[in-house]
């Protein structure tokens, strides 16, 4: 008779800015898939004790932990809390946090610039790194179960002047998508996930986003739910690596002058 092997441990995701919209719909598919959750969060922390507990009602367990990810050097920190609470390092990180904030070339200044680029690319990338480095120093590669998303957008796909600093600290992450898996292999496969509008955001009133969220290629709302089963699917299946998953009705097919959320209220969509 052989000898009864171990059971695999459970796994662990960190999502960054798990605390509401679609940060909770990934930690949640997470959970449903049977994984642990390491919700992360800066200002909602009420919505983060409602995702633990929704997290905990789907048999899974769910820490919570605090950062402000303006802040790139907070990243190995935030990773290593991550790693004590789980008792391991994460097999998946979600890059999911970002700021949106309306500029266009005219307006955007150094310090807009610099802020949209540290939350939504150099701390993205320096977590990844940091997880590949907990990794390496701790044994074997695990043969692509450990994993890092990063949550882009299909503008990136798709361009257009407007939210030009959010654009640009975004096209500096899809582009180090298949750079930092090179960089990170064979410890970490890196992908991206870029959705199309899912939310009401900014200046959006529920009019323009009920309008503007059918300017895709199936006319039809996204749903947040698809766009998290994709992020699971991502973590999943170890073949994927360096590429980027696009869920997002087809937006990015549909090119537009301005960002669809002006483009539908000055008629550029027809
Ligand atoms: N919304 C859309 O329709 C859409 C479309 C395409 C792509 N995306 C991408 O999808 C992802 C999720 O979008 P979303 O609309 O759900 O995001 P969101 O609500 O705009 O932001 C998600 C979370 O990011 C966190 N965050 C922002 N700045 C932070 C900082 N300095 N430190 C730590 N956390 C910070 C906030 O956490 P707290 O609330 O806890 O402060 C916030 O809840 C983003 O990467 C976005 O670019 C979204």
């Amino acid at each position: 008779m052989s000898a009864p092997t171990a059971p695999l441990p459970v796994r662990a995701v960190l999502v960054t800015g798990a605390a509401r919209r679609l940060g909770r719909e990934i930690s949640l598919q997470f959970a449903r898939a049977g994984w642990d959750v390491l919700a992360h969060y800066r200002h909602a922390e009420a919505e983060a004790q409602a995702l633990q507990a929704d997290v905990e009602r789907l048999g899974r367990r769910c820490h919570l932990l605090r950062a402000d990810l303006a802040q790139p050097e907070a990243a190995c920190g935030l990773l290593r809390q991550a790693s004590t609470l789980h008792g391991a390092p994460p097999h998946c990180i979600v890059n999911n946090a970002s700021i949106f904030e309306a500029d266009d070339a005219r307006s955007a200044s150094a310090a807009g610039l610099m802020q949209h680029f540290a939350t939504n690319c150099a701390t993205p990338l320096l977590l990844a790194n940091a997880l590949a480095g907990l990794l390496a120093a701790g044994g074997q590669p695990s043969g692509g179960r450990h994993s890092v998303v990063h949550v882009l957008d299909q503008k990136v796909h798709n361009l257009n002047p407007d939210y030009f600093s959010y654009t640009v600290s975004k096209l500096a992450l899809a582009q180090s998508v298949a750079l930092q898996a090179q960089a990170l292999a064979p410890w970490v496969r890196v992908c991206g996930l870029s959705p199309g509008l899912m939310y009401l955001s900014g200046p959006q009133t529920q009019d323009n986003f009920e309008r503007a969220s059918r300017v895709n290629l199936l006319r039809e709302p996204l749903d947040p739910a698809q766009v998290a089963r994709c992020v699971v699917f991502i973590a999943e299946t170890p073949a994927l690596s360096g590429t980027t998953l696009q869920a997002d009705n087809g937006q990015h097919l549909v090119p537009l002058a301005r960002d669809v959320m002006f483009a539908v209220d000055e008629g550029l969509t027809r």
